[in-house]
């Protein structure tokens, strides 16, 4: 088994606290750090959710970094309608027994793809994308040292889900990931059109709610919340289930369908801001960018309910 070095950064969130549960629970992937930014709720609140879902999974030994309050140009977005006010759905939240890391989040991941072998420091980016294009501000090299870089973001053939354009976390951020997607890096990004596939359907939410670990209720809590907010507000019997893909593909590939494409944010329009154009006329062999086409959704949950099996 080979073994993925990762920084995850995240906004948490429901869906981000699944993808959590999923890494730290997943021995293919050795998270060197989560960082967290403001978006789903303020950063206070993301950075403390983080830490909470770390002391749940038993996993004190990662460090988390407090990074950015804002996007690079725009005032702060939130999604607390689909995440609930403090950002956990229905957890009743607390303060967690560790704290937070010294420095800032786009410092931490400078370091640790700096300090490492070139290309072998993958990050997933689940949030607005301010930590990761603040970190390329502050070093000019750290495109072309960074592994993969998996995003949750964009919308192409789906449509967004904030605009008839645009995903909520590259509306939120536009500036940022424009940044990143022309910064050279390698992104394989997961949009709406693959996430929306992967519904957390009752089958599923009882197969979660089936295992007996406190990452697994916790999980399972997560899910029900997310079903019951996509029934009130969306009219959709099913939530889909959005950050985790990117984790899901990095341990199983093979559970998804990707492109070769070039992908550039709209920054300009506020009519179109943050839509993601989703060129695939490209040359495959010299294209940055993935697009993510397809998901095997009963396979991604499958992953889950396997790795939550082996968790605290
Ligand atoms: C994305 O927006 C957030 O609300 C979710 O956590 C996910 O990262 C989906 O559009
Ligand atoms: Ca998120």
């Amino acid at each position: 088994m080979s073994i993925q070095s990762l920084i995850i950064d995240c906004d948490p969130g429901v869906d981000d606290a699944v993808a959590l549960f999923l890494a730290f629970a997943a021995p293919e992937l050795e998270v060197l750090a989560v960082t967290t930014v403001g978006g789903n709720v303020p950063a206070a609140l993301t950075q403390r959710n983080a830490r909470i879902v770390r002391q749940i999974a038993g996993r004190e030994d990662v460090p988390v970094f407090g990074g950015a309050e804002r996007p690079l140009k725009r005032p702060p977005a939130g999604a607390g309608e689909f995440h609930g006010a403090e950002g956990l759905g229905d957890l009743a939240p607390f303060e967690p027994t560790a704290g937070v890391g010294e420095g800032a989040a786009a410092e931490a991941i400078v370091d640790r793809v700096m300090s490492r072998p070139q290309g072998s420091v993958a990050v997933a980016v689940l949030g607005p994308m301010t930590n990761l294009a603040l970190a390329m501000q502050r070093e000019g090299r750290l495109a072309e040292r960074l592994g993969p870089v998996v995003v949750m973001g964009g919308a192409r053939s789906e449509g967004g889900n904030i605009t008839a354009s645009a995903e909520f976390n590259i509306w939120a951020d536009p500036d940022a990931a424009a940044a990143v997607f022309a910064s050279g890096c390698r992104v394989v990004a997961f949009g709406l059109d693959a996430t929306h596939q992967v519904r957390a359907t009752e089958d599923r939410i009882a197969a979660v709610e089936a295992i007996d670990s406190a990452a697994a209720r916790a999980t399972a809590a997560m899910l029900r919340f997310s079903q019951r907010v996509e029934r009130e507000i969306v009219g959709w019997d099913s939530a889909p289930l959005h950050d985790p893909c990117p984790i899901a593909w990095l341990i199983r590939p093979d559970l998804f369908e990707t492109r070769a494409c070039r992908i550039a944010v709209e920054t300009g329009s506020d009519l179109t801001r943050g839509h993601t154009a989703v060129e695939f006329r490209v040359e495959p062999e010299t294209a940055r960018h993935r697009w993510a086409t397809a998901a095997n959704a009963q396979g991604v949950f499958d992953l889950i309910v396997d790795k939550l099996k082996g968790a605290a």
